[in-house]
């Protein structure tokens, strides 16, 4: 471990600084629960690969973590039909375009190419295993909760709110199921991809989450081994090419850490066999990423020199 703890205080403190005085951005409101978060909240984790945890601000707020659960049912899922298995039914490439583009799909004839957008993520979901809608729904709450340490909770109030206005998502589940890239009935795929996006996490447990993907796929901080270690690289390699949606190349080119991020405002980096750097803010950039967010995780990962390239 290279980093000591006053090392990552600082690093923690000026990442604080940095995002505190980053302005701009606006909350999502595609989604009505996003736009009613206060905007003002802001905080920041940093959790190490040998389990300590590091906070400031409101990282024990509890947001919704669209996007990044992406991340977790990839992992559920390489676990069940192995790396191959998402390569050949998904794909592993950038699309280029926004997190919910149906053009992208239309351009490789129905293929998601990454299981980071929207597309690739109910297909993904679609190949979880379980034979019914409850089945699939508990592995995926199960391998949340996993890698977070503690029992992940569905937000009904945020779940509603997706519920009743996911309609680009169910358009795009039903073109994913007219080019056979749908494994399962599609409205299921899309049902359970919505409540998977409507859970509650802190910036504490996106860290822990991210820390347990820098730990070789056991959790630091409860000592379990959630997923296979061999299954860390592809997933991280997903991120780093697609984490960020069209600000992907951006985001590597500054901070060179494998990230992902939600509209719920959260943004997440990982440092392999180190530690991983989380923060949530609801403002967005027009790419969907927390204008607080980034700079602050980009300003800690710099401080610690934790640039992989
Ligand atoms: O599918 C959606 O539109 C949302 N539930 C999640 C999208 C998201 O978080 C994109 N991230 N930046």
């Amino acid at each position: 471990m290279p980093f000591t703890r006053d090392t990552i205080e600082k690093a923690l403190q000026a990442g604080y600084a940095a995002g505190t005085a980053a302005k701009g951005g606006k909350n999502a409101d595609y989604i009505p629960f996003l736009a009613s978060v206060p905007s003002g909240l802001f905080g920041l984790a940093v959790v190490t690969a040998d389990g300590q945890l590091f906070k400031t601000g409101d990282a024990d707020f509890a947001f919704a973590i669209e996007s990044i659960s992406k991340v977790f049912t990839l992992a559920l899922v390489m676990e069940a039909i192995g790396i191959d298995g998402v390569h050949d039914k998904v794909g592993a490439d950038p699309t280029g375009l926004p997190f919910n583009s149906v053009i992208a799909l239309e351009l490789h004839r129905g293929r998601p190419l990454s299981p980071l957008v929207n597309a690739g993520a109910i297909a993904t979901v679609s190949l979880v295993p379980g034979d019914s809608a409850d089945a699939r729904w508990a592995a995926i709450l199960d391998c949340q909760s996993r890698f977070a340490g503690r029992g992940i909770a569905l937000s009904d109030e945020v779940n509603r709110s997706e519920q009743t206005t996911n309609f680009h998502n169910r358009a795009i589940a039903w073109l994913l199921c007219s080019a056979g890239t749908c494994y399962s009935d599609p409205m299921m795929a899309v049902d359970i991809y919505t409540r998977q996006c409507s859970t509650l996490v802190t910036a504490a447990d996106l860290a822990t989450m991210g820390a347990t993907l820098a730990a070789g796929g056991v959790n630091p901080v409860t000592g379990q081994r959630v997923i296979d270690a061999r299954n860390t690289a592809p997933i991280l390699a997903e991120m780093a090419m697609e984490g960020l949606y069209t600000a992907s190349g951006d985001w590597a080119y500054d901070v060179g850490l494998p990230g992902k991020s939600g509209v719920g405002g959260g943004v997440l980096a990982v440092v392999p066999g180190e530690l991983a750097i989380a923060a949530f803010s609801p403002p967005l950039n027009p790419a969907g990423n927390s204008v607080r967010g980034l700079v602050a995780v980009a300003a800690v990962a710099k401080e610690l020199g934790c640039n992989l390239f």
